[in-house]
């Protein structure tokens, strides 16, 4: 292997600056040459590809977004798609590929590297979490601390009007940020795909706390949740039903992918995309780099876009304790 690409594909995510760095200079260190694909699988269409050195990538640890821009291509899902990057690879002489996305820019990684037997690692990165094979996504944890800190200000004016709030999160249909988050923030009450509780249990549990002697209270919603109801429709019905509650609805929408990467995503970022590049050179191929008990593994990419990650039911056992 001379030359690896790299490519950002799917929605960004905090964190995804720091892995095409790190991919660059273990090139570098390697003494083989980095080429940066633009735009995701989209530019592997276009051939809008540039050599990056070193120095091409001073000052970006700490950015958000992707340098190499990012996006959801659809020709890329048909053969002629393909066939065209794959050519596009050959006359740049890219002999293998790195991926920082998620499940689904995984599997056009994999098919890909099936039809023309190209080299390919993936790197998860998304704020979502919900990749199996590795406990954190590159994005995530600088999510929930962009959540968690949006959640505390929506607090203090949540206690000053002594309302309820209902706090829509990111998570696709997976409930890691609204949970994780949830407990961060303190959260009366998470709701989350994986686990429907129902409306009858989410008008109790808020009797309750109102008896308990709370005056306000966050609800923390995830996107994908399944309640029946959107989280507008969620506000209507808890204020109809419970008419001491004075509900609010706040949905936190995009901000939660921007800004400065946390130091545990710039670090994770680091680890996993130094360990893509050298298990390239090793020979290995069709792997996701994750971390799995704060080591980095390698995971069939096969088995990494299959279904996602599980929540972790400890959690909301821990969110219902500490909530009485
Ligand atoms: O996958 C990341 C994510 O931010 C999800 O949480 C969300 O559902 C989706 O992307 C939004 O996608 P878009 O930016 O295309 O609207």
């Amino acid at each position: 292997i001379k030359r690896i690409g790299v490519l950002t594909s799917g929605g960004d995510a905090p964190g995804m600056n720091a892995a095409i760095r790190a991919i660059v200079r273990t090139c570098s260190y390697h003494e083989i040459e980095c080429m940066g694909i633009f735009r995701g699988f989209q530019g592997l269409l276009d051939g809008d590809f540039e050599v990056l050195g070193p120095r091409d990538v001073n000052y970006i640890i700490n950015k958000g977004g992707t340098i190499l821009k990012t996006a959801r291509c659809k020709d890329f899902r048909n053969p002629e798609g393909r066939k065209l990057a794959y050519n596009n690879l050959k006359s740049a002489e890219i002999d293998a590929l790195i991926v920082i996305g998620g499940d689904g820019s995984f599997t056009g990684a994999m098919v890909l590297s099936k039809e023309f037997d190209i080299p390919v690692m993936g790197i998860p990165g998304t704020i979502d979490n919900d990749i199996h094979g590795t406990s954190h996504t590159i994005g995530f944890d600088t999510a929930l601390n962009t959540v968690v800190d949006a959640v505390d200000k929506i607090r203090d004016t949540a206690s000053s009007h002594k309302r309820l709030f209902f706090v829509e999160v990111m998570g696709r249909d997976a409930g890691h940020i609204a949970l994780n988050a949830g407990i961060g923030a303190g959260a009366e009450e998470i709701l989350i795909p994986e686990e429907n509780m129902g409306l009858e249990r989410l008008l109790d549990s808020l009797k309750k706390s109102k008896k308990s002697g709370k005056s306000s209270s966050i609800v923390l919603v995830a996107e994908g949740e399944r309640i029946g109801k959107n989280v507008f429709e969620l506000g209507e019905y808890v204020e109809e039903n419970l008419p001491e509650y004075e509900v609010r609805v706040s949905v936190l929408g995009h901000m939660q992918r921007g800004g400065a990467p946390s130091c545990f995503d710039r670090v994770l970022a680091s680890r996993l995309s130094v360990k893509a590049v050298e298990s390239l050179l090793e020979g290995k191929s069709n792997f996701m780099v994750g971390l799995l008990n704060d080591q980095v593994a390698l995971t069939p990419l096969e088995q990494a876009v299959k279904g996602h990650s599980p929540i972790d039911k400890e959690l909301l056992r821990v969110s219902d304790i500490i909530t009485i």
